[in-house]
């Protein structure tokens, strides 16, 4: 098989990386691929580095070893933790997502902008090089969410838990206005819709969703181009995989097709 037909390999600690995949699917129909959840021991984003890291390279060791063309880390814990280690161990493109806060800084409304995403990624050092970059510290609020990413895991993405998480997250800021909210995990797109309500409801100022993950799939199409490697034949198809066997794979695949 030419090498451009080959397919491009996804990865998450469990169902937030389906958010890039779905989008991904739409932007790049021509392409198919391999996503790997690593249901079994998410969270990550309560987990140590040394912990990330060694779970991160157990998955992406599963689809470099299918062949797949390009890897995509769906997950912004594990990017914090393992990027450059993945970009030395793995001799294919390593497209990785990271929190919006760029996009989000450009705004000319005043106000605040909440960085919503996990603590190891809140904590971390490659965060913290992040912001220092594109030099928005003062505007940012940071938001470490424990155990939203396991409420997100159940799959149900409006229910009552979530909501309550949310309301008490939100109480605990002043009035103030935000100009914006930084999806800063893949498990937060699927409950974006519910952040910006609840968000509204306790906050002033448009409170604009930034997620990630459309400018991670522009890089992930410009990365292709580039290497020339973008598939003519794919059909979007998507295989998937999980460390915690069948009954995530099915509630995977009903979110994707969802
Ligand atoms: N979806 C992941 C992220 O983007 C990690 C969530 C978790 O496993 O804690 O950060």
């Amino acid at each position: 098989m030419e090498k451009r037909e080959l397919s491009i390999g996804f990865f998450d600690s469990g169902v937030g990386g389906l958010s890039v995949l779905k989008h991904a699917r739409e932007q790049l129909p021509k392409e198919n691929f391999i996503f790997y959840g690593d249901n079994a021991h998410a969270p990550y984003g309560e987990r140590s580095e040394e912990e990330i890291r060694a779970l991160s390279f157990a998955c992406c060791d599963r689809l470099f070893e299918r062949g797949v063309k390009a890897l995509l880390v769906a997950c912004n814990t594990a990017t914090g933790a393992a990027i450059h280690a993945m970009r030395e161990r793995y001799q294919i493109p390593v497209v990785s997502i990271e929190p919006a806060i760029k996009p989000a800084s450009e705004s000319k409304e005043e106000g605040k902008i909440l960085v919503l995403a996990t603590p190891f990624t809140i904590e971390g050092a490659r965060y913290h090089r992040l912001v220092d970059r594109v030099g928005c510290g003062d505007r940012l609020i940071q938001i470490p969410c424990k155990g939203l990413a396991d409420l997100v895991e159940k799959g149900e993405f409006e229910s009552q838990e979530i909501a309550e998480y949310l309301q008490k997250k939100f109480e605990q800021f002043p009035e103030q206005p935000v100009s914006g909210i930084v999806i800063g995990c893949t498990h937060y797109s699927f409950i974006a819709p519910l952040i910006q309500t609840i968000a509204k409801q306790r906050l002033s100022g448009s409170c604009t969703l930034y997620d990630g993950r459309y400018g991670t799939v522009r890089q992930l199409r410009r990365v292709l181009e580039q290497d020339q490697m973008l598939s003519q034949k794919g059909s979007a198809r998507c295989e998937i995989l999980s460390s915690a066997g069948p009954e995530s794979v099915a509630l995977m695949r009903k979110i994707l097709e969802a």
